[in-house]
Parts: structure tokens; sequence; C-alpha cells
């Protein structure tokens, strides 16, 4: 035993260290109101016995010491102590020492919204009227929400002031339930379906729930960059496999092969593609499924364009040929009902859930995390999803999107120097320049001379983690009075262009 582990050392030697005979403890315990008498102070320092808690708290305030220490010693006392807090060194006041960005953004491109649109929003700001060509929001190009939409949003705003329950809304669920079921799409229930403020929201959540530092997951190039970026963001490693210009933009399934690693957890497909427009047949779709078969891999499928096919084709539902496979699908009402600023989209888990127990877990976690999604929004996806579907009327013969692609894919293609496949789906073109004609060697240099020559807004090609710099991509969602205009400046522009000259 220790010299401190008794209460009478203890208290012994508190008083010792603050220089108190036995009268002054007897005087300043019994000012406090406690009763200590001569006798009594003796027994405890020859450790006959201990006094009780008040007595002891009014010893511990004339000693200066805690109660508990002297009652129950170290242990008790390291207890109680807060835990270290590192100090901080005091610093000057340094009004220029920067505030540094994250370094989980250090590996994050997303350059959708990137240099090239600061230096568009630059040139606005100095009176330039810009042609933007860049984003796929419907909205400013005239394209309106469906009337019903509107009115049925209007009338349960009073009912949507509240959260809603993490996941979504009943009847939103439900829809997309049906939904599901009308893509092929097997065994989903209400529970499977999970709302979300849009597509994006839901992919940032959804990698966020899965990955490990160094975790690789394998995404098209060129793609939608969100993908690229969550996965980044998440800690994870974008391995790209690339689409095939000269076989209809399709994944190239031997890349994706060469690809795989010990740490491959899971593939993306982006089907219809944004930025290419390409719509993959059943054939593609069942190898893609295969090799995440074959692997073990997560398929997540973005079908956010699966409402915006042309020429008679029909898209399918990856997760409707992976019924074994654990399957997240992606879509929402941004580009099919025109209301890229309502923010409504949804993720469907489909196949062997059983499997992936753990990770929807974390799904649910990181969901309730952020409360549930906008509640008006999906209070309309009911009425979105049923009955008339409006959209089916720009995408046919005489409707503004496929008159509008038609218009685009031969404009480009009679430039000399472009040539572009034809989009199947979709709102934008992802045409090819003859870099060596144009001597082009830096895309982004290419985007922004083009903005400062002619006004117009692209995004190059590499903020699609394409890695050539000959590509870029051109959004077709301006009436063609506009367009042609457009491509008139472009063709014009590509006459005399080298770059560097
Ligand atoms: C392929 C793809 N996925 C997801 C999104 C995001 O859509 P949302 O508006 O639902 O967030 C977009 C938007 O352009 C997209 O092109």
């Amino acid at each position: 035993m220790t010299e401190m582990d008794t209460f009478a050392s203890r208290l012994s030697s508190a008083m010792e260290d603050a220089n108190l005979k036995q009268a002054d403890v007897i005087r300043l315990v019994q000012e406090q109101g406690a009763k200590l008498g001569k006798s009594q102070l003796s027994q405890y320092l020859a450790g006959k016995t201990v006094p009780r808690k008040p007595v002891a708290d009014a010893l511990g305030e004339a000693l200066g010491v805690s109660a508990t220490w002297l009652l129950e010693g170290d242990a008790s006392a390291q207890q109680e102590a807060p835990a270290a807090v590192p100090v901080r060194e005091v610093v000057e006041h340094d009004a220029w020492s920067p505030i540094k960005k994250s370094r989980k953004l250090d590996n994050v491109l997303y350059d959708v919204r990137g240099p090239v649109l600061e230096e568009a929003e630059r040139m606005e700001k100095s009176g330039a009227r810009i042609l933007k060509l860049n984003i796929g929001n419907p909205a400013p190009f005239d394209f309106r929400a469906p009337e019903e939409m509107i009115f049925d949003m209007s009338r349960q705003l009073v009912d949507c002031e509240g959260y809603s329950s993490a996941k979504g809304l009943f009847s939103a669920r439900k829809a997309v339930m049906q939904y599901a079921q009308i893509k092929g799409i097997e065994d989903v229930t209400v529970s499977d379906i999970y709302m979300g403020n849009g597509v994006s929201e839901l992919i940032n959540l959804s990698l966020l729930a899965l990955l490990d530092n160094g975790d690789e997951v394998l995404v098209p190039s060129p793609d939608y960059p969100l993908w690229t970026a969550c996965v980044s963001l998440a800690g994870g490693t974008p391995v790209h496999y690339v689409c095939d210009e000269q076989a209809e933009w399709y994944p190239d399934i031997d890349d994706i092969r060469s690809k795989i690693t010990p740490r491959t957890k899971a593939l993306v497909v982006i089907n219809p593609n944004n930025p290419t427009g390409a719509l993959y047949p059943r054939e593609v779709l069942q190898e893609l499924v295969e090799v995440a078969r074959e692997f073990d891999l997560i398929l997540y499928s973005d079908e956010i364009y699966d409402r915006l096919v042309m020429d008679d084709l029909e898209h399918v539902s990856l997760a409707s040929l992976a019924p074994d496979l654990f399957c997240v699908t992606f879509s929402g009402l941004s580009k099919s009902h025109m209301v890229a600023g309502y923010r409504i989209g949804w993720m469907i888990l489909s196949g062997n859930k059983a499997k992936a127990k753990d990770y929807i877990l974390g799904l649910n976690m990181l969901c309730n995390m952020r409360m549930c999604s906008n509640v008006p929004g999906q209070s309309i996806v009911q009425t979105a999803l049923g009955g008339h579907q409006s959209v089916k009327s720009y995408v046919v013969p005489g409707g503004r999107v496929y008159e509008q692609r038609e218009f685009v894919y031969e404009a480009l293609n009679s430039i000399p120097g472009v040539s572009a496949v034809k989009p199947r789906a979709g709102f934008y073109v992802f045409p090819k320049l003859d870099v060596k004609k144009f001597n082009i060697t830096n895309d982004e240099q290419f985007a922004l001379d083009l903005l400062h020559d002619k006004r117009l807004l692209i995004v190059h090609g590499s903020g699609f983690n394409w890695k050539k710099p000959d590509h870029f991509r051109v959004v077709f969602l301006p009436r063609i009075e506009v367009l042609k205009e457009a491509m008139e400046d472009l063709a014009d522009f590509l006459a005399t262009y080298r770059q560097g000259a």
C-alpha cells in the first residue's frame, strides 16, 4: 500500500500541503456549518474511521481538495477529471493566413460547374450575353413542368410542413415501387425505396455508406462527373472504364474486365448516358451483369434519362436482368418532368438484399441523418408517375427534344473537323474534334476560347473524365432558332481556330 492509499494518509498530506493544524481544520469545517470535534479528527487521522459525505465535503473545502479524492483516492479523482484537451498555441491574428478547403476535396473534380462557367459568369456581370449549352436544366429553355404537378403540389403544400419519414412519403415510395414493377425489377417493396433531394444526393449517400479508403469503383469514361467526384469524396478510388465511340459509345467490356482488382466493389452504369446520349441494348446490359456476377460487384445504375428515349427504342433497367445481384437503381423527375429545381429523385434497392444487410443499415443511418428529402417534392411523385406522361410528346418526331436532337446532330456533323455519334436518349451530344486540324492540346482552353470569341458556353470533354482533349458536350435544350445561331457561331469559330496560334 502506498502512502496515499488511505483516507487518513490523504487527509494528513492535504493538511500538510495547506499548512493547517488540527485546530485550524476544525475551525474551518465548523465555519461551514458542519460538525467536527477534536476526537473525531484524531480518529480520521489515525485511520480508525472515515467521515460521512457532508463532513468530507467540508473538509475538502477547508483543505482546497476534492472531497471525492479524500474519500476515494486517485482512481476516482482521475475518472472525474476532464479529458486533457491539447493546448493550442496562441497565435497572433493574421488576416492573410488562408482558410483551406479540406484535403478530402483534393481529388474531387466537378468541371460541369467549374472554371469555364466561372469565367462565363464574370463576363455576364460585365454585360455579355452568353448562350449556355453547358447544363441539362430544362426550365430556362421554356420546358415547363406539367400543370397538374404544380396544381397538386400547391394543394398539398399545407400538409408538407413537417418532416416525412427519413426514406420518404409512403405515397411517393409506393408510386416508385409500381414504377419498378413496370420496369421489370423484381421483388421490390416500399421499404426498398429511398426518396432524395434529386438523384445527386442519393449518389453521394450511397457511396458514402459503402466505401472505405482505397476501395475501387468502376465508373464510365466519359461519365456524369458527380459519380467520380462522389467516389473520391467517400475515400474511394474511381477507376474509369472506356465507353467506345466506335461502338455507339457502349461500355468496353474487355476494358472493364481488365480493370477489376481485389479492391473493386462496384460497377457504375449510366444508361441512358450523359454525356454521350447512348442507350445500351439488352445484350450489352447482359454482358455488364455477367461481369458483376462473376466478380461479385454491386451494380449502381443511373437511369435518370430512362423516359427520354427516342427512335422507338426501349430502355431496359439493368436491375431487371440481375435479380440475383444486389443493385441500386437511381432515377428522378428532374429531366423527364422538367422540374430539376424541385429536387426529386429516388433509389431502388433490389436483388440480393440479404447480402447487403449491413450496407443497408449504413444507408438508413445516413438517410436518418439528413432527416428527409423535401416533402412538397415528394408529394407529387404519384401524380408525376401515374397517368399521362407528357414527356412522350417531346421525344417523338415533331416533339421538341427529338427535333432539336435531329438539328444539332446534322449541324455538328456538317462542320469540318467535327463528328458526332447520334444520341438516342436525353438531351446531350458528345462530339469529337479533329485535334490535329485544330491543334488542340487543352480542351478547357478550347472551351474558354469559344466562350471569349462567340459567347457560347459548352463543357469540355475532360470535365466528364474523358482523358483526351478531343471532345466536348453540347446540351440541345434550346429551341432550334437558338441552336441554329449557336451552331453557325461554332462553325464560324472553328473555320479559323488553331489552338495557341
Ligand atoms: C446522369 C445523371 N445522373 C444524375 C443527375 C442528377 O440529377 P438530379 O437533378 O436528380 O440530382 C444528372 C443531372 O444532370 C445526370 O445527368
